[in-house]
């Protein structure tokens, strides 16, 4: 199935309803995703990227529904990355002397992945195309998020093909963001940028700038992912300026992990004491080894502060801690406060090493963390409510 997104756009991606899990097993996708590839009919017939390689044939098939491939001119990469070069083997079976469009480094991410010598042509940032009345403008926008990226804008549409920028993973029948729930929409979105771009916001801020001051109206985005933003699309670009900029909300996030409750119990006494003090902050609580890890970093995103618990378990800490905080170090977080905390039976190392993680991790420590010996009695649970109580103070 394709769809019409202007008289000479067309949809011609796959919607996968069935995916769970991405980039392997790092980034869950509750809500599936989509791989939108487009074709440009204009005095020249243009492909914009294509899908993910275990529906390369559904692709080509349905591709030949729409046209014959061999009047495509031109096919434009914007990224490398398999979810969107993934078909080109199979296309490129069919058409292998058309010209692909795309960076330098794409080239490099194309080879490396296919080991085919297509016919590249290399553009940056500035080159055009002319297809008939309109024109395509090439922008690199590298790091955002591999060093290949690329957006491609087309005048007279005013349409910037964005690929994964500005996307979510978000399975719809509806292809436009004015047709579809905003808040699922959103929190997508921003899982997208908490779990994906967030070690890059400084390339986004940059990138948007560049964009803005090159003045060219932009009434569509078309990304690779998800909804394309039609209705007042400059909105996720703003957005976008907003989450780069070292986002944060009223809201402070506690992960723990646990062994015989007693950090659990530690985790709500302190929620409890935190509350107590400032009744209009949003305090959310995740037990990591239960909890979806990529939930927890847009919620971690979204924190001015987090706490951060762990039960000693053989001198160090618990799998699921030491997973999310490889993460979070990851992503390089910026302007958040932090704390650690845990129960212990006799070495009690876990809060140290938690504290560290999140030191190196860029977070700026409170305090020194908070221990409780064996499981905490009604002493001890005061003791972290009054932890709590000072640890808001200080935000
Ligand atoms: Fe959707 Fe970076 O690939």
């Amino acid at each position: 199935m394709t769809r019409k997104i202007t008289e000479k756009v067309t949809w011609v991606g796959k919607i996968d309803w069935e995916l769970k899990k991405f980039h392997g097993n790092e980034l869950s996708t509750h809500r599936g995703s989509s791989y939108n590839a487009y074709l440009i009919r204009d005095e020249k017939t243009v492909l914009i990227d294509t899908v993910w390689k275990p529906y390369d044939k559904e692709f080509v098939e349905n591709l030949k529904k729409e046209i014959d491939l061999k009047e495509i001119d031109y096919i434009v990469i914007n990224h490398g990355e398999t979810d969107h070069s993934g078909a080109l083997p199979a296309l490129m079976k069919e058409i292998p002397d058309t010209p692909i469009y795309c960076t330098a480094n794409a080239v490099k991410s194309l080879k490396g992945h296919y080991h085919q010598n297509w016919n590249f042509v290399k553009v940056k940032t500035g080159d055009t195309l002319d297809i008939g009345n309109s024109k395509l403008i090439f922008v690199e926008a590298r790091m955002l998020h591999w060093p290949d990226s690329m957006l491609t804008y087309m005048t007279g549409e005013n349409i910037l093909f964005s690929n994964d920028a500005f996307g979510q993973h978000y399975a719809s029948e509806e292809l436009f963001n004015d047709k579809v729930d905003t808040d699922e929409l959103y929190y997508e979105a921003m899982k997208y940028y908490a779990n994906i771009l967030t070690p890059f916001s400084g390339f986004v801020k940059k990138k948007i700038y560049e964009l803005l001051n090159m003045n060219l109206p932009v009434s569509i985005i078309c990304t690779s992912h998800g909804v394309v933003w039609r209705d007042n699309p400059l909105q996720i670009v703003n957005k976008y300026l907003e989450w780069a900029n070292d986002y944060q909300d009223n809201q402070v996030t506690i992960i723990y992990d646990t062994m015989w409750d007693g950090t659990r119990r530690m985790a709500e006494a302190i929620a409890e004491g935190m509350k107590a003090v400032d009744d209009s902050i949003v305090i959310k609580l995740y037990n990591a080894s239960k909890y979806d890890k990529n939930d927890i970093i847009t919620e971690v995103f979204k924190s001015k502060a987090v706490l951060v618990g762990s039960p000693t378990i053989n001198r160090g800490i618990s799998f699921s801690i030491a997973g999310i905080l490889e993460i979070i170090k990851g992503l390089g977080f910026r302007n958040k406060k932090a704390a650690a905390f845990g129960a212990y039976g006799w070495s009690g190392e876990g809060t140290g090493i938690i504290a560290k993680e999140l030191e190196n991790a860029g977070f700026t420590l409170v305090n020194d963390g908070i221990r409780a010996m064996w499981y905490p009695d009604d002493q001890a649970l005061n003791e972290c409510r009054e932890f709590g109580g000072r640890f808001v103070r200080e935000l």
